[in-house]
């Protein structure tokens, strides 16, 4: 589709059948997706998707230009048209009746009205409130290791990755312990939404678990309104800025809900997908626990570490935007209303910005260039609090864990089917204990 006059390089004959033929829903492709990035990025940097009705960005420099304006390529668009498709006046008749309301998701706009909910988002994400966390999300990592230390083999995602993430949500939001499960199932009735899978039946069922979520949430916002704590729902409950006229800005009810929700669910899968690949990397690349043992008591190179575990394995691979007007990317025209993807994941593969790419090497000049957070006004909010945890994690597995296996065949991963994140379903892993 690319309609520049730029000489392209030549195409291997795989790369033209892929390009020609795969697309970036198939099965295949997530389980192995490097080549159909390279044909992409080589053969038609802003490719048209035609299964999925949508305009794939594979290279860096254009996923940068995206990132750079909000306002042609939107976010609130992609997202909103997206939402309970097809059903959405009934989903939202529903959420009104009995959920207490509906709250459209707040953060997921386009500036200016993006800017001043995100700056109040950010009272929730001080440095201080991450700082906060990490003994308990250090005491929560130790927990899962030792119940499966002397084991000798766990399921890494569903006995480790998943919970962790999980009670990691109830500690930052100080829900109530013993809610683990609930918060599990109404975090994917809320992600369901979005989707465009959903039958009716299905629709019915998670606007059901969403009003009880919701009402739950309120019941809490309103504890923090009167009393509040050391937690994340009071700080948005509370969020105010100080405006250059003098003024001061705060969340409506309406917004502060969106936002409780959105922090409920935005950083659920994507930090347990990272903790699910950290594990696939330590268990089939021996040289990536080399390093990992190598750099573990020395913060700053671990914080390294962590960083190129993103780069090489990106939870998301690839998020929504829609074209507000016609717009010219990478030589390709794209019409007004047209579905895009970044497609992240290429991103960060792509050779002339990280040389060797599917190499593990923390000491990379530019190694904060990859784009596993997004980027622009939408860069990750989470970020500080997602690396945190993964640090936490990384280090605690090598202080309990050596010689990690993995206890199936690599043919045998299944990830979960969806275009947004490459997320493992199970991960069967054996190691040997280490003493003292
Ligand atoms: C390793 C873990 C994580 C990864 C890989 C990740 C990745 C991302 C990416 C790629 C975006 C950009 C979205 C876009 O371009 O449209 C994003 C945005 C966001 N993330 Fe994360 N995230 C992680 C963890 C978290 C955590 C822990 C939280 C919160 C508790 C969080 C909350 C958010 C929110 C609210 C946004 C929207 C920001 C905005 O549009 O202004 N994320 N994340």
């Amino acid at each position: 589709m690319t309609t520049g006059t730029a000489a392209k390089p030549a195409l291997t004959a795989e790369e033209a059948r892929l390009l020609h033929e795969a697309s970036l829903r198939d099965y295949d492709i997530q389980a192995h997706p490097h080549d159909y990035y390279r044909a992409m990025r080589k053969g038609d940097r802003v490719h048209f998707d035609e299964r999925l009705g949508s305009w794939l960005v594979s290279r860096h420099e254009d996923i940068l230009s995206v990132q750079a304006d909000p306002i042609t390529f939107s976010v609130n668009m992609g997202y909103h048209t997206q939402q309970a498709r097809g059903m959405r006046e009934e989903f939202q008749a529903i959420l009104e009746r009995d959920g207490g309301g509906y709250f459209p998701d707040a953060i997921m706009s386009d500036p200016p009205y993006h800017t001043r909910i995100r700056k109040l988002m950010e009272n929730a994400f001080t440095a201080h409130r991450v700082k906060e966390l990490e003994p308990r999300i250090r005491e929560e990592v130790v927990d899962l290791l030792e119940k499966v230390a002397d084991r000798g083999a766990a399921d890494a995602v569903t006995e480790i990755a998943v919970p962790l993430t999980i009670r990691v949500i109830v500690e930052q939001l100080g829900l109530d312990h013993g809610m683990e499960a609930q918060i599990s199932r109404w975090s994917q009735a809320v992600v369901a939404q979005i989707s465009s899978m959903q039958s009716r039946e299905t629709m019915l069922e998670n606007a059901k678990l969403i009003c009880d979520l919701q009402n739950y949430l309120i019941g809490k916002m309103k504890e923090r309104e009167k009393a509040p704590r050391e937690d994340m729902i009071s700080d948005i409950v509370h969020a105010r800025i100080a405006m250059d006229d003098g003024t001061t800005e705060t969340l409506t009810f309406a917004e502060a809900v969106s936002l409780v929700r959105a922090l409920m669910i935005a950083g659920n899968d994507t930090t347990a997908t990272a903790i699910g690949n950290l594990f696939l990397l330590l268990a089939t690349r021996p040289e990536v626990a080399a390093t990992l043992d190598a750099c573990v008591e020395d913060d700053r190179r671990l914080t390294r570490f962590v960083e190129e575990l993103l780069r090489v394995e990106p939870p998301v691979r690839a998020l929504s935007r829609m074209t507000s007007r016609e717009a010219v990317l990478g030589g390709t025209t794209i019409p007004a209303h047209a579905h895009m993807l970044l497609v992240y994941g290429s991103a960060n593969d792509q050779d002339e910005v990280f040389p060797d790419p599917r190499k593990f090497d923390m000491d990379r000049h530019n190694l904060g260039r990859h784009v596993s957070f997004g980027g622009g006004v939408h860069r990750c909010v989470g970020l500080s609090l997602a690396r945190m945890e993964v640090k936490v994690m990384a280090r605690e597995i090598a202080r309990r864990m050596a010689d990690i296996k993995l206890a199936i065949a690599p043919g045998d991963i299944r990830y979960v089917p969806t275009v947004a994140t490459r997320t493992i379903e199970h991960l069967p892993i054996t190691f040997t204990r280490r003493q003292g």
